[in-house]
């Protein structure tokens, strides 16, 4: 059964946050001084357990979803985290089952994901240099540990994407090594727009580093060119190096907004379903499989939020509309 919301969008991904907890602080996600001894994360009851998770995916697969992919907070510190893979492989037949993760426990964890049923990886690498990167995940982490995690998501022969989030001041000096280390690597590197995600990373239109502005430095030294969209709706501008050595992305969320292609919805580590990575309000789905809703409850309680869909927060953001209160990446996925 296919849906379409307000604006002709059906529903075709379904991102997971598996739970809102991070080994890393991020400074453009987790802020140490929110994220920290103090901060009240989920508890482990209010968590949908892996049953629930696989029950209400199967409902958004009746929808129409094709691409599941699994997130947080990190997705690696959930326990077992291969056992939901395999039974959301099992469920659904042909699904582009991925995960989004900092890459800090992939070296182990990878080959089991993959036998498990995970079709490919993205993991976040925000710098080569290990003093920049110790300083962007705020908890000393070593770049040696995340390329060690790249490298055996490859050997598991698991497709890689490598993203990279650009803060201006941060991490800006980073982009032309990344691009040089990755070229030729079969891994395709993309580059992320700062976002005004949440309400506590302080974000500001200055600490944005266009899209454009970083293409243009790639391209001054490894010649690029665009290359068509896989499919409608991809958040990714791709583009080629001439010389053969592979292709970069760009999500240009805040200088390109995409709104008008959406078709993601987001469920949070406690079963809420979120239309809009900006949106302030989520729609509890733990409470219908909790109490043992039938599969025709689900699939019309699914149906009736993403039908009276209408959201395009990013079309109309604006440095007012930053400053609203919106929940956080690491709790409802990013
Ligand atoms: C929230 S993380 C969750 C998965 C995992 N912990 C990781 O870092 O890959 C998902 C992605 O969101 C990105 N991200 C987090 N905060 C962001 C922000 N303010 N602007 C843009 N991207 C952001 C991260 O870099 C990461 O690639
Ligand atoms: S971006 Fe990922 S790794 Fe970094 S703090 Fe957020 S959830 Fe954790």
């Amino acid at each position: 059964m296919s849906v379409v919301d307000t604006l002709g969008r059906p529903v075709r991904d379904l991102r997971i946050s598996v739970t809102d907890r991070c080994n890393f602080r991020c400074v453009y996600c987790m802020p140490k001084e929110v994220f920290g001894r103090d901060y009240k994360f989920l508890e482990r009851r209010e968590l949908l357990s892996f049953e629930e998770i696989d029950r209400l995916a199967r409902a958004f697969v009746r929808h129409g979803v094709e691409k599941i992919r699994l997130t947080g907070g990190e997705p690696l510190v959930r326990r077992d985290l291969e056992r939901l893979v395999a039974m959301l492989a099992q469920a659904n037949e042909g699904l582009d089952l991925t995960l989004t993760t900092n890459g800090a426990l992939l070296a182990a964890k990878a080959e089991p994901l993959r036998a498990a049923g995970l079709t490919r990886v993205t993991v976040s690498l925000d710098s080569l240099d290990d003093e920049v990167f110790r300083a962007m995940n705020d908890v000393d982490f070593p770049v040696a540990s995340v390329l060690s995690g790249i490298d055996a998501a490859a050997a598991a022969g698991l497709p890689v994407k490598v993203n990279m989030v650009v803060k201006r001041g941060a991490n800006e000096s980073s982009v032309l090594a990344m691009a040089r280390h990755f070229h030729g690597s079969g891994h395709i590197l993309r580059f992320i727009e700062y976002m005004d995600v949440g309400s506590t990373n302080g974000w500001r239109m200055d600490d944005v580093v266009p899209a454009a502005e970083i293409v243009a430095a790639i391209h001054a030294e490894l010649p690029l060119e665009p290359v068509e969209a896989n499919y409608a709706g991809e958040v990714a501008k791709r583009w080629r190096y001439r010389d053969g050595g592979g292709e970069i992305g760009v999500i240009a969320s805040v200088t390109q907004p995409f709104c008008g292609g959406c078709t993601r919805a987001r469920l949070s580590a406690e079963g809420r379903l979120y239309t809009c990575l900006f949106a302030t309000h989520g729609h509890d789905l733990r409470a219908l499989v909790r109490r043992d809703a039938s599969d025709e409850e689900l699939d019309e309680a699914i149906g009736r939020i993403w039908g009276a869909r209408g959201d395009r927060y990013s079309e109309l953001r604006t440095e007012a509309t930053a400053r609203e209160p919106k929940v956080e990446m690491s709790y409802i996925g990013g």
